[in-house]
C-alpha cells in the first residue's frame, strides 16, 4: 500500500483537452486523452490527497474517490479552477488547454459558400500562470510538451510562471505522450531534477506524486 504522504491536503488537477467552439455544431480540440491527469488523481487519492479534478470532455472512468468537475471551454476550465484553487494546496495542470478559441462563435452552422474560409482567434486564459501568480498560490506543477529543446524550454517555463515543478516530456518519441499509455518525463524543481524514464503513465504518475509530497513537504 502507498504511504499516505498527501494526508489531508487538497489538491486540483486539470486533464484532458478542451473543445472551442466554433458554431452550433463544430469546434476545435486536440488529441489529449486526459490518461496523464487521470492517472495523477489516481494516485494523489492513493497517497490521501482530497482530490478535487476538473475535467475537458474525454470518456475516462473518473478514479475513485476523486471528485469530479466536467468542464468543456478553456474559459470554463479556468473558472472552475480559480474557483477549487481558493482552499487547495498543490494545484497539478496536465490539460491541453486550448491556446486560442474563435474570436466569434456562429449562432448559425457556416455555410460552405465561399471557396476560403477564414478564422480570428483570441488568446485563452493561461490557467497555469493565472494560478501560480496568486497572492496566495498553490505548490503549483505545470507540464511541458516539446517537440525540440525539453529541458531548456521547460527551465524557462519554471521561471516565466513562477511554478514550483515542472514535468516536460518530449513529444518527439514515437509511441509517448499524447493518447499512449506510456510516457516518460523530465521533472524539473528550483534546486533539483528527476528524470523519470519510459514507463506506463500510472508508474509515472506514483512517481511523481511521491516527488510532489517531498518537494511540498520542504516548501
Ligand atoms: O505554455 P504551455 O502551454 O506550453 O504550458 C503548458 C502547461 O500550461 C500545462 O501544464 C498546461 O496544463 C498549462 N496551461 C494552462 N492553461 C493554458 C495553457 C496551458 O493551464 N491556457
Amino acid at each position: 500500500s502507498t504511504a499516505q504522504v498527501l494526508q489531508g491536503k487538497k489538491v486540483v488537477i486539470t486533464a484532458g483537452p478542451t473543445r472551442e467552439e466554433l458554431d452550433p455544431v463544430r469546434y476545435i480540440s486536440n488529441h489529449s486523452s486526459g490518461k496523464m491527469g487521470y492517472a495523477i488523481a489516481q494516485a494523489a487519492v492513493a497517497a490521501g490527497a482530497q482530490v478535487e479534478l476538473v475535467s475537458g470532455p474525454v470518456t475516462l472512468p473518473v478514479p475513485a474517490g476523486c471528485a469530479i468537475h466536467r468542464t468543456v471551454s478553456a474559459q470554463q476550465m479556468h473558472a472552475q479552477v480559480m474557483h477549487s484553487v481558493k482552499d487547495a494546496d498543490i494545484f497539478i495542470a496536465t490539460a491541453a488547454v486550448a491556446d486560442y478559441r474563435p474570436k466569434q462563435v456562429a449562432a448559425q452552422k457556416i455555410k460552405k459558400n465561399n471557396d476560403e474560409l477564414t478564422l480570428t482567434f483570441v488568446k485563452n486564459p493561461d490557467i497555469l500562470n493565472d494560478v501560480a501568480n496568486l497572492p496566495d498560490a498553490p505548490f503549483t506543477v505545470g507540464f511541458a510538451a516539446e517537440s525540440e529543446n525539453v529541458e531548456a524550454y521547460a527551465r524557462k517555463k519554471l521561471a516565466s510562471k513562477k511554478l514550483a515543478m515542472i514535468a516536460a516530456n518530449d513529444i518527439s518519441q514515437p509511441g509517448l505522450g499524447f493518447n499512449s499509455d506510456r510516457n516518460a518525463l523530465h521533472v524539473i524543481w528550483n534546486g533539483g531534477d528527476k528524470k523519470l524514464p519510459t514507463g506506463s503513465k500510472m508508474m509515472l504518475a506514483e512517481a511523481l506524486i511521491s516527488l510532489i509530497a517531498e518537494q511540498y513537504n520542504k516548501s
